[in-house]
């Protein structure tokens, strides 16, 4: 099948949301030569899809043959032993017991306690930048440090150990990112996920560094002698797979493209400060208008149809769920940033059904107090440049973000 998808050319990434409308109204479930995928355009069908058991989160072996042909792995190699063991990608009922068995890491109680922590860290942060400076990259000044110090408070990741964790869950997402082109050798993947687990395996042994008393890492390490849904090895996968998200471009995406939404929509700021309910609904409106993971994968289990069009036993689909955000049948005005929106929470940003993000409150608690953090101290705040954003649709993040303070 040859790629006439505009879905794979990169000049999209800056704003790919014309291409999206134009393919939802009329090839709403295309072939994408480029993602080796049926490319999923409206909200209804990604999220029909996302709840649909026939459509497979277990795919990470056919991932492997597809970017490393002919490079098989023995069934104990560390590959197969996480991604056949984390929660992101098996289906029920195995995820239904690893998720399960995360659970005393995300209780209501633990998430009011992490509030209250990411709420001092969003305050500490935006008072870090020094009386007098009145422009900055608020991408390299606070979105990206805004995931990396809640990963030290809230997730109890010892601060000694970012320079040890970051490089590798950077390299790992790489592999994880993108269809076939691999920059990453597998060697080099393995080593990476070797370290990660056995660095795990000593946080939650207590012989590495010292984890905050309350945070995730703290709680899980002290659920597990009582935990009857997963074995030692299967929380440390989690483990593994948790600072993976935590690392990953995601919240700092949102964090930069959410500053710049408000920086081209000021009246929106105003709301912010003058309307709690305004103020409410920012990470939900926040992440609509832009999802930093603007497509998620699954491969049908059984021939199925959706929207009319027949997708293969063993096809990939990549469901676009920043396009499901911008669908005008479900969101009134797509296309307007509007923290006044009665429906924002319906976006797709965080997934929907079994695999929905377990990460989302934490996410949105850090989005939430990061904006009433940043606006308290620079209300007038605008745009000083031009934002440029990195090679990346699938993960769509900023890699600059020239702001005037005010
Ligand atoms: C703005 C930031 C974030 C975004 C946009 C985001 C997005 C997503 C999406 C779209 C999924 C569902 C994928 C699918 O169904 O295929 C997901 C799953 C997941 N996320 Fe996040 N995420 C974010 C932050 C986080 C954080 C901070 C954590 C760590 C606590 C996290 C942990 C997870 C986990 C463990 C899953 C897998 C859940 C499962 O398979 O049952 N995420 N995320």
């Amino acid at each position: 099948m040859s790629d006439l998808s505009p879905l794979s050319d990169p000049s999209i990434v800056p704003n790919p949301y014309p291409v999206y409308a134009a393919l939802a109204d009329r090839q709403p479930v295309h072939w994408c030569e480029g993602l080796d995928a049926w490319a999923v355009m409206r909200y209804a069908d990604c999220a029909d899809a996302l709840k649909d058991s026939r459509f497979k989160a277990e795919r990470m072996e056919e991932v492997l043959e597809a970017k490393f042909a002919g490079r098989a792995l023995p069934p104990d190699n560390i590959y197969h032993r996480f991604t056949k063991n984390v929660m992101m990608y098996t289906d029920a009922p195995r995820h239904t017991a690893l998720r399960r068995s995360t659970h005393a890491a995300f209780t209501r109680e633990a998430h009011e306690h992490y509030s209250r922590v990411i709420k001092r860290v969003a305050y500490e942060l935006v008072a870090s930048i020094p009386v007098g400076v009145t422009e900055i990259d608020a991408v390299s000044a606070l979105a990206a440090k805004l995931p990396v110090n809640a990963a030290v408070q809230a997730f109890g990741v010892p601060e000694e150990d970012l320079d040890f964790v970051i490089p590798r869950v950077d390299a790992v997402m790489t592999y994880w990112s993108g269809p076939q082109d691999q920059p990453l050798q597998l060697e080099l993947l393995l080593d990476h996920l070797t370290d990660l687990h056995t660095y795990s395996l000593e946080l939650v042994q207590g012989t590495r560094g010292k984890v905050l008393p309350e945070t995730v890492i703290a709680r899980l390490a002290a659920a597990q002698a009582d935990n009857v849904d997963s074995t030692l090895e299967q929380t440390i996968h989690q483990l593994v797979l948790l600072l993976i998200a935590l690392f990953a471009p995601t919240t700092p995406g949102s964090t930069s493209s959410g500053m710049l939404s408000f920086a081209t929509n000021p009246d929106q700021i105003e709301r912010f400060l003058t309307d709690p309910a305004c103020a409410d609904n920012v990470a939900n409106e926040v992440v609509r208008y832009h999802a930093s993971n603007q497509f998620t994968w699954r491969t049908a289990g059984t021939t199925t149809l959706v929207d009319g069009v027949k997708i293969e036993e063993g096809q990939n689909v990549a469901l676009f769920l920043g396009a499901a955000n911008r669908d005008p049948r479900v969101f009134e005005r797509p296309d307007e940033f509007d923290l006044g929106r009665q429906n924002s929470g319906k976006h797709l940003s965080f997934g929907v059904g079994p695999h929905s993000c377990l990460g989302r409150q934490i996410a949105s608690l850090e989005l939430k107090w990061f904006f009433a953090a940043l606006f308290a101290r620079f209300p007038k705040m605008s745009l000083a440049g031009e934002p440029i954003w990195n090679p990346n649709l699938e993960f769509r993040s900023l890699r600059s973000l020239p702001l005037r303070l005010g």
